[in-house]
């Protein structure tokens, strides 16, 4: 196995970045602005080096009327000079003009990737990370105004999986205040194809409220391509995930260059095809609503964007990132801990819960076999509905009389961890905390404070509001033996300023709420590193890398129908592990579809990621209990192939497909879940070929059939499913 490595040949002007499955080439050109020559498959070089600078001439003057090269991949583009595309870094100066110019002056080469200051990124860990962490920096220099960036680039990896993390620092060296109006991580480009097959694609993850992550792929180049949130979290309708892929790119094959972003704020990523030669992918803080001041000698760092290339298709690029968020994102000790099987009270019981209510639970799961018992929303202060009360993080005295000691002590003599919900974010203008800080939340003087939900936001940006988080937090974690902590978000910013900023800082609010919120993550779960953190938004509303620094596992969705489940867990698995996906068993008629699907079909979905129940056991009848019991078992059995397993999708339940299927293995057992949408009269069985696996090697599955790797991926199996709707099928194979 090659080395990640970074060389600088200096006769060709270029830096070449190496390392398993990938190479990636930046060149100086002869204005001193840099280039990005080259993003793919590992390049040897030859005897002499690498010399890459032919490429240029790919990027010609232009016609008479374009003065300058302005048709090159330029790694930090601005306009004015000559680039018509979007720019990725920007600064208004003191003369009133916004022209940047941003060249190449120095380089470093480190053996370590540097921490981002205030950010979560991804970082060496002791659990299968390569500890030396080449990482280059370019230092550039606007000659003007004396804005310096110095811009990063590390091959971090797992040994056989190796992405490339960006971000970019600017400080200003001048004596004149700049505004940054454009401040992108990264930008990339990927060369066009000439054949029609090799037609680049653009790939992302749309959704909307319970319906999250739904992979949208259409033609690139037409026209230019940006997704965005500006929703002040990373949000629902656009995951921060963008790609390029031919049109021939399978699940298996072709090739794949994406970017995701460390970051759970306001985002933008765009695709751009300024030229016939190539298109652009830049990802970045959204341009529409964060800018920032920055006074002489002020710095200012970007988020971190994962950036990954492919030959071996979307499975190939999910594993890449599935390697390094389990091993790479975040210190949770849950990690790589079998996770607690749960059973959460919200879909079952709503927020009129109470302690009569909260013990009967326990006292049913239990019975079912779970490990945990979460208390959702309902617990604290005077929140009989969703319209009151946030902010006020004491138990109820009505519904909770005995408080949370009691009530914790007497679920774990039920022989089960308790559990809490929380939403610390948030402030009901209905709460003793809004009648003693009524600025404490975002807001515009002057205007009317939007609700959602009957709910504020909190001002993260203001110090003393995380100092008196941390506080609250840590206090109802110490009041009780809690060894779960579900953190929830459910509204999207408006008015998203912070008060206590001058106006030329303003700007600055919606960034500086994710510092704040960083700040406050960071110190609550280094404080209590024995309990289980998991992300929520409304379902999942910010599942992304920056969520997953702090809490290992995510809320993946409010809409529990098992038939939903499979295209939103699909989605979501092109970027993230199912060790951070959470999926629940609720009722049926579901209460988000109407739609009823039988219960094994919801425990096969719920098995993709990190399991858990959502029911009312008040509602199940004996032989109900009985089969959930079981499957609660099964799922205990089987949760480490899930959590630490290799996942490939097989089958996608996108477009018109009537199935959907994805498979894991693990050291010695493969583990497929197949799901059928719609019966169909007098059809004959299903074959489905598995994928990745070593062609010789032995398996055998629960009936004692044997098969070869080859002839699982080449001949596959054979799946029957019931003559009923919505049927699944799951099939665990050893090797022999
Ligand atoms: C959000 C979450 C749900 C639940 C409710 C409680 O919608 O996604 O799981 O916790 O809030 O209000």
């Amino acid at each position: 196995m090659t080395e990640p490595m970074i060389a600088f040949h200096e006769g060709a002007r270029l830096f070449h970045l190496s390392a398993p499955g990938l190479s990636y080439v930046i060149g100086i050109d002869e204005d001193n602005r840099l280039v990005e020559l080259y993003w793919g498959p590992p390049l040897s070089e030859t005897n002499d080096g690498l010399d890459l600078s032919y490429l240029m001439r790919l990027y010609p003057e232009g016609a008479s009327f374009e003065m300058k090269p302005i048709r090159r991949p330029y790694l930090v583009p601005s306009i004015g000079y000559g680039w018509y595309g979007s720019p990725a870094v920007q600064a208004v100066n003191d003369q009133g003009d916004n022209m940047t110019d941003l060249r190449y002056v120095s380089h470093e080469i480190l053996h370590h990737k540097p921490a981002l200051e205030g950010l979560p990124s991804t970082h060496v860990s002791d659990t299968g990370a390569s500890s030396e962490v080449p990482t280059l920096v370019l230092h550039l220099e606007d000659a003007l105004t004396h804005l310096q960036a110095a811009l990063f680039f590390s091959l971090i990896g797992t040994g056989e999986h190796f992405a490339l993390a960006r971000h970019m620092e600017l400080t200003n060296e001048g004596s004149a205040p700049l505004t940054l109006t454009h401040m992108a991580s990264a930008q990339s480009a990927v060369p066009a194809g000439q054949r029609p097959d090799q037609a680049l694609q653009v790939l992302h993850l749309k959704g909307a409220w319970a319906r999250e992550r739904q992979i949208v792929r259409t033609a690139a180049g037409e026209a230019a391509y940006r997704i965005e949130s500006q929703k002040g979290a990373s949000s629902h309708y656009e995951n921060p995930f963008l790609a390029l892929v031919r049109k021939s790119t399978t699940e298996d094959t072709g090739d794949v260059y994406a970017m995701n972003f460390v970051y759970s704020g306001s985002f933008e990523a765009l695709c751009e095809t300024p030229d016939a030669a190539f298109t652009f992918l830049q990802m970045g803080l959204n341009s529409a609503v964060h800018q920032w001041r920055l006074e002489p000698s002020g710095t200012f760092v970007t988020p971190e964007v994962v950036q990954v290339y492919s030959s071996h298709g979307l499975n190939g690029m999910s594993h890449i990132y599935h390697d390094l968020y389990r091993h790479c994102l975040g210190n949770s000790l849950f990690q790589h801990r079998a996770r607690p099987l749960l059973l959460n009270s919200w879909e079952g019981l709503g927020i009129t819960i109470n302690e009569q209510d909260t013990l009967q639970l326990a006292r049913q799961a239990k019975e079912l076999g779970v490990d945990m018992l979460v208390l959702d929303d309902g617990w604290f202060a005077n929140r009989n509905d969703d319209k009151r009360s946030l902010g006020d993080w004491y138990p109820s005295p009505e519904k909770f009389p005995h408080g949370l000691k009691w009530l914790a002590e007497k679920v774990r003599e039920e022989g089960l961890l308790f559990g809490l919900w929380m939403e610390p974010e948030m402030i009901s203008p209905d709460s003793d905390l809004y009648r003693s800080h009524p600025d404490w939340c975002l807001h515009v003087d002057g205007r009317e404070r939007s609700l959602a939900r009957t709910q504020l936001i909190l001002d993260l940006s203001r110090r003393e509001v995380q100092d008196y988080l941390i506080q609250t937090i840590e206090n109802v974690l110490n009041s009780a033996p809690i060894s779960y902590l579900k953190w929830d978000y459910n509204r999207n910013m408006t008015e998203p300023f912070s008060s206590a900023l001058p106006p030329e800082r303003k700007m600055e609010s919606q960034h500086r709420y994710m510092l704040g919120l960083y700040r406050v993550l960071g110190e609550v779960t280094a404080a209590f590193p024995q309990v289980l953190f998991e992300s929520c938004s409304g379902g999942g509303g910010r599942f992304d890398a920056g969520m997953l620094s702090y809490m290992c596992q995510t809320w993946t969705s409010d809409d529990t129908d098992a038939y939903e489940r499979l295209k939103i867990q699909y989605g979501t698995s092109l970027v993230y592990p199912a060790s951070c996906m959470v999926a629940h068993i609720s009722d049926v008629p579901n209460s988000q579809t109407g739609r009823r699907t039988p219960l094994k079909t919801r425990a096969y979905a719920a098995m993709g990621g990190c399991f858990g129940l959502e029911i009312d056991p008040g509602h199940a009848s004996d032989s109900e209990k009985e089969e959930i019991r079981k499957y609660v078992e099964e799922a205990r059995s089987l949760q480490k192939i899930a959590q630490e397993g290799e996942l490939d999708r097989l089958i996608s339940p996108f477009g018109d497909s009537n199935m959907a299927a994805w498979q894991f293995s693990l050291e010695n057992e493969v583990l497929v879940y197949a799901f059928r949408r719609l019966s169909l009269p007098n059809t004959m069985p299903v074959r489905l070929c598995l994928t990745n696996l070593p062609e010789q090697t032995q398996y055998e599955d629960e009936e004692g059939h044997r098969y070869s790797g080859g002839q699982l991926m080449h001949a596959g199996l054979v799946l029957r499913f019931d003559g009923q709707d919505f049927d699944a099928v799951r099939i665990h194979l050893k090797k022999v």
